[in-house]
């Protein structure tokens, strides 16, 4: 293989631009060229293709966001939408495609490898919500947005003997809310893997104002419910003032901590590597401390489990 492709699709994540990087200068040790794609596969479809040279990747290892921008396209979809993002590789004469991105972008890289183009997913979103791989690129560092973002709240919350609701995202999945959740010693957390009751959350911020805490904390997954509305249920139940707090888009910018970058690194390194062995189109995943590859099809049937002895800590340390 001579000439590959990358792009960046979905919600972008930090770490992207490390595995944008690796994926230039891995290019490179194989000579290979390497085009970068603008705005995902909307940019593949309007064409928006251009060289990238390792200048281009200078610098960028500790950036946030990604410099080939990103974007949803549903459009995708269409099988003859499909064929014109391929066609626009062909007639380049690019035979591979590195995909940084999630599930749903994997699904666009599985329908491209249909058309003759070989495809490799590298999983990219703070929602670590792939269950193909034990972490994704991002996850981290948004994990560490979030926990310090809430730390903070605490401060004012412990000042003011409040409870603090807090909104992370994640869309589908609690890992966001799970890991901060007991980062920052949570009083209770809401996941849709928990699923929510509204007696007992209030059940439980009220004991714990009972044991004489000063403050309580509740992390709830974006979308379990209307935050505000429970902060002023959690008010009107228990005497104490309570304030929701949405963490929102803050937890997918700023700079990748180290290990999104060696991640992003290391997972772009193999899948270089693959498209220059002529592999036709695999995820590649973190299990353990080993960077392995699955075939496309089986990665996107996987289904994610998170252990349930996490989740029983944030109740069991709750005291
Ligand atoms: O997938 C990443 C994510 O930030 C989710 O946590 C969230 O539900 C969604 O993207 C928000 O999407 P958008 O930025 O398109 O509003």
């Amino acid at each position: 293989m001579k000439k590959i492709a990358v792009l960046t699709s979905g919600g972008d994540a930090p770490g992207m631009n490390a595995a944008i990087r690796a994926v230039v200068r891995s290019s490179l040790h194989y000579n290979m060229k390497t085009y970068g794609v603008m705005d995902g596969y909307k940019g593949l479809v309007e064409d928006n293709i251009f060289e990238l040279d390792r200048n281009h990747v200078t610098r960028i290892i500790n950036r946030g966001g990604t410099v080939l921008g990103s974007a949803r396209y549903p459009e995708f979809m269409e099988k003859n939408v499909q064929k014109t993002a391929a066609d626009n590789l062909k007639k380049r004469g690019i035979e591979g495609l590195v995909v940084i991105g999630g599930d749903g972008s994997f699904k666009g890289a599985l329908a491209l490898s249909q058309f003759g183009i070989k495809t490799m997913g590298i999983p990219a979103t703070i929602d670590n919500d792939i269950a193909s791989t034990d972490y994704t690129i991002g996850f981290f560092t948004a994990l560490d947005t979030a926990v310090s973002s809430i730390d903070k709240l605490r401060d004012t919350s412990f000042s003011h003997q409040r409870c603090s609701v807090v909104e992370v995202m994640g869309r589908h999945c609690g890992d966001l809310a799970l890991y901060a959740g007991i980062a920052i010693g949570s009083e209770f957390i809401i996941t849709p893997e928990t699923g929510f009751d509204h007696d007992l959350t209030i059940k439980e911020v009220k004991a714990s104002f009972d044991r004489k805490k000063r403050h309580a904390i509740v992390v709830v997954t974006e979308k379990m419910t209307d935050v505000n509305q429970l902060a002023k249920d959690i008010e009107k139940a228990t005497g104490h003032d309570t304030r929701a707090t949405v963490l929102g888009h803050v937890q997918r910018g700023g700079t990748p901590q180290a290990f999104d970058r060696v991640l992003a690194t290391e997972m772009a390194e193999r899948a270089v590597e693959l498209l220059h062995l002529g592999s036709k189109q695999h995820i590649i995943a973190l299990k353990g401390k080993e960077i392995i590859h699955i075939p496309t099809e089986e990665a996107l049937a996987m289904k994610k489990e998170t252990p349930a002895k996490r989740y029983g800590l944030v109740g069991q340390l709750r005291n």
